[in-house]
């Protein structure tokens, strides 16, 4: 298995050019199973999560084309992708494609838009915590479908003559389940109206490209979207966003190494809240036309309390970097999860580099320590992985992050990223 071994201590001083985000790339991958048509991507990213998902897709009869690099367009520019599901041949998700990626249980709100029938693996358990799936059977319900669990899968008929529009009010926010009504819904007969909906900006994203792809949604960016269904829809071409959790990471990764880097296509609109908690640590951050600039000078970093919150709020994929910001500030900063009960993996990880950090329930009490040491240590969650990263670019001396494939799910080229700006870290294979 590749381990990433880093020495610590550099700067980072240079450019990076964000990737499009994983978490847009895959439901607007998704939304290919609503049309006949070809529907076209932009800067999709090149990572594990977006192969696995192929695989999936594949399996339900799209063609998938990658499109070759532009004239003069830039080495490391995102993908150019299509996406064709002329016909739907396997309305079943099944489990060794599901299991490996929460994310591919969304294709059960297309499949029974489209088809009228899905039956799709149910995720289980993961890293982070228990994940359910009732918001999205409570949303699919509402819209008129019949649900039975049958031996592990989902299975899902709609009533004849599809789904019908309705009011889905969601008791919590769930970023997949809005995805998913959002893309039944464009297909149902009637109105739907999504209630406390997810406001991240790849909902945005994806509510965008539905629209480009004929269907009629007013309320984008919004706890509530209104969804007028539609027949059919037909093919279009959608840019991926920046990734704001790549973003936020690298950001994260300057501040605590210090130095001056240039994060490029960088959007702050899509990560306002963890830029301000970033203010207030001691980094400078400056907004420029191609990106956002990130400094800190000598000063130390300055302890923050965070609590995650969905969008606008504190991102919880960002939870792990900051943590590892903190291991180094100046005082005590107090982290309180409240998206995932169990999203502390990283915490036992961070302590071999000698951080000092106490969990109680929802609560991680950090106290600062002027340094950290290298040390080895195992990747566990995507986020968490990279929180290790950042750490060992701080520490004094060498680090080996071992099972590293959890970063090659979400993070497009970190080595070559960062050591473009003078990180002194490579990929060991083996
Ligand atoms: C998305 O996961 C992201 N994944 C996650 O990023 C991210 O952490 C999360 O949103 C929160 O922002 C993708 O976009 C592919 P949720 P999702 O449904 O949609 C509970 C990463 O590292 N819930 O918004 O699965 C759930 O257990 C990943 O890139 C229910 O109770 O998250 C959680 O506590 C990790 N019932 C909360 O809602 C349900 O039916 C929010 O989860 C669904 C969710």
């Amino acid at each position: 298995m590749d381990r990433i071994r880093l020495v610590g201590g550099n700067e980072l001083r240079g450019e990076i050019s964000i990737s499009g985000a994983k978490n847009a790339a895959l439901p607007l991958m998704i939304a290919s199973l609503l049309t006949d048509e070809p529907l076209v991507l932009h800067n999709v990213p090149r990572l594990a999560d977006v192969k696995q998902l192929e695989r999936i897709l594949e399996n339900h009869g799209v063609d998938i084309a990658v499109h070759g690099r532009r004239r003069g367009e830039e080495e490391g520019v995102g993908q150019r992708m299509t996406f064709h599901a002329a016909d739907i041949v396997d309305t079943t998700a099944p489990y060794d494609l599901v299991s490996k990626m929460r994310a591919s249980f969304w294709v059960i709100g297309p499949l029974l838009a489209r088809c009228h029938e899905a039956r799709v693996s149910l995720p289980g358990g993961c890293a982070i915590g228990t994940r359910p799936v009732d918001l999205f059977l409570y949303g699919l319900k509402q819209l008129g479908a019949e649900i039975d669990i049958d031996e592990g899968y989902v299975v899902a008929r709609a009533p004849k003559g599809g789904l019908v529009g309705a009011t889905v009010s969601f008791p919590k926010v769930s970023v997949g389940a809005t995805h998913t009504i959002l893309m039944a819904a464009s297909l149902a007969r009637g109105t739907t109206i999504i209630e406390n909906a997810a406001q991240e900006p790849e909902i945005t994203n994806v509510a965008e490209c539905l629209v480009a792809m004929g269907a009629k949604i007013s309320g984008i960016g919004t706890r509530t979207l209104t969804v007028e269904g539609v027949e059919k829809l037909h093919g279009a071409t959608v840019e991926v966003i920046p990734d704001r959790i790549e973003t936020g990471t690298f950001a994260m990764a300057a501040a605590m190494t210090g130095g001056d880097v240039l994060l490029r296509g960088a959007r702050s609109e899509h990560l306002q809240a963890a830029l301000d908690i970033l203010a207030q640590t001691g980094t400078e951050l400056s907004h420029e036309a191609n990106g956002i600039r990130v400094r800190r000078n000598g000063n130390g970093i300055q302890p923050v309390d965070v609590d995650t919150d969905p969008f606008p709020g504190f991102p919880t994929d960002l939870q792990a970097q900051f943590m590892a910001l903190m291991t180094m500030s100046s005082g005590v900063s107090e982290i309180r999860e409240t998206i995932f009960e169990n999203r502390y993996m990283h915490v036992a990880e961070l302590a071999r580099f000698g951080a000092d950090i106490a969990v109680n329930g929802q609560v991680a009490t950090v106290t600062g320590r002027p340094q950290l040491k290298g040390a080895q240590v195992m990747a566990t969650d995507l986020r968490a992985s990279v929180s290790l990263v950042i750490a060992g670019l701080a520490a004094k001396g060498e680090t080996v992050v071992n099972r590293i494939y959890h970063l090659d799910r979400g993070f497009e080229r970190l080595e070559d990223k960062l050591s473009r700006c003078g990180a002194e870290i490579e990929r060991l294979a083996g």
